[in-house]
């Protein structure tokens, strides 16, 4: 037993063993319940009592060597950690992650940047708007189909209230506001009550354009929109306007530009017929002049306006409505713009 005695002490002390780098392997190696010097004082109390003495003092300053060596190991252990904290300055950092902008936005700022080349000013109007700056104003009539509760979202405990179903309200927000010379767009957020599919959504963009002035003309508009087309979809654009109606314009006109996709000669999207549909435009109505305290005995002017998501699904050939508003990654991470 004193020979054991002897071999462990020399052990520890050398500091050759492997468990001396690691305090916990140390301890169970030495200290722990079933570890070495446990052992030896198992082995030392089946011993005859008169031997029992010789042994015990010398198994007591072993433990109390090992004691102090796991000590030191730990003491060395938290210094040598402390140092692994400290932050490895010339590591290089973690790169994080860039967004894209959404596609709509993209649309927008295009949108936005050509009308104010122009000289169009930008104006937004609330989203929660009331019946005359939607409707009354602009000269639908009471029995208007587009008032019914199936396209416009009212607020139920006062139908005075509803979400705004086009821009064209911030036309009226502008005239009450200020005299021509008006010359202002007003991109937004609109709200139908439509059932959503690929081609139909519940909410979606719009730009709306506004230009009043004396002696402003229908050819005035036809070249601005002309313009407009040509920076968008490219300078062999061409554009056609057919005759429509919308309450607020007359002449109203819907502009259809040459198919973007086949350049013209007919293809899915344009339906074979070389057009597509872009905007409704017209020579804003006297009646909504008069309505916003503008005197339509002097000043003429013209409206347009367009969706956003109509123009994208054109420009990026993405034909599902719905993708514009899921937000998945893998759709937006397709867009990368300079804006
Ligand atoms: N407000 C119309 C819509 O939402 C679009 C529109 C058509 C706006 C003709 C106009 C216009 O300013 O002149 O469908």
């Amino acid at each position: 037993m004193l020979e054991k005695i002897k071999k462990i002490k020399e052990e520890i002390l050398s500091g050759l063993s492997s468990t001396q780098k690691d305090a916990e392997s140390f301890r169970l190696r030495y200290l722990s319940k079933k570890g070495i010097i446990s052992e030896l004082f198992d082995s030392f109390k089946a011993l005859p009592s008169e031997q029992k003495k010789q042994y015990g003092k010398k198994l007591n300053e072993l433990k109390q060597l090992a004691t102090q060596k796991l000590e030191e190991i730990r003491a060395s252990g938290e210094s040598t950690g402390k140092e692994k904290d400290k932050p490895d300055l010339t590591r290089p950092g973690i790169q994080l992650p860039l967004g894209t902008r959404h596609p709509v936005s993209i649309i927008r700022r295009e949108i936005i940047d050509i009308f104010t080349r122009l000289g169009f000013v930008i104006s937004e109007g609330p989203e929660i708007e009331d019946d005359w700056h939607v409707f009354s104003a602009l000269n639908f009539p009471q029995d208007h189909p587009a008032r019914d509760m199936q396209d416009t979202f009212f607020i139920r405990r006062n139908p005075d209230i509803l979400l705004r179903t086009h821009t064209s309200s911030v036309q009226v927000r502008v005239m009450e506001k200020q005299q021509p010379p008006i010359r202002t767009i007003s991109p937004g957020r609109v709200f139908r009550n439509e059932a959503i599919s690929a081609r139909a959504h519940c909410i979606f963009h719009q730009v709306e354009g506004l230009y009043i002035d004396e002696g402003v003309s229908f050819a005035d508009m036809r070249q601005v929109l002309l313009y407009f087309a040509r920076e968008m979809f490219g300078q062999e654009t061409q554009i056609r306007l057919r005759p429509s109606f919308f309450p607020f314009t007359e002449p109203s006109a819907e502009m259809d530009i040459s198919c973007s996709i086949c350049g013209g000669s007919g293809c899915n999207v344009c339906k074979y017929s070389g057009w597509v549909e872009i905007m409704g435009c017209g020579m804003v109505d006297p009646n909504v002049l008069d309505n916003c305290n503008i005197d339509s005995e002097k000043y003429t002017g013209y409206a347009f306006g367009m969706g956003i998501e109509r123009i994208a699904m054109l420009k990026y050939q993405v034909n599902d409505l719905r993708l514009y508003f899921e937000n998945d990654k893998r759709f937006l991470d397709q867009f990368i713009s300079a804006w």
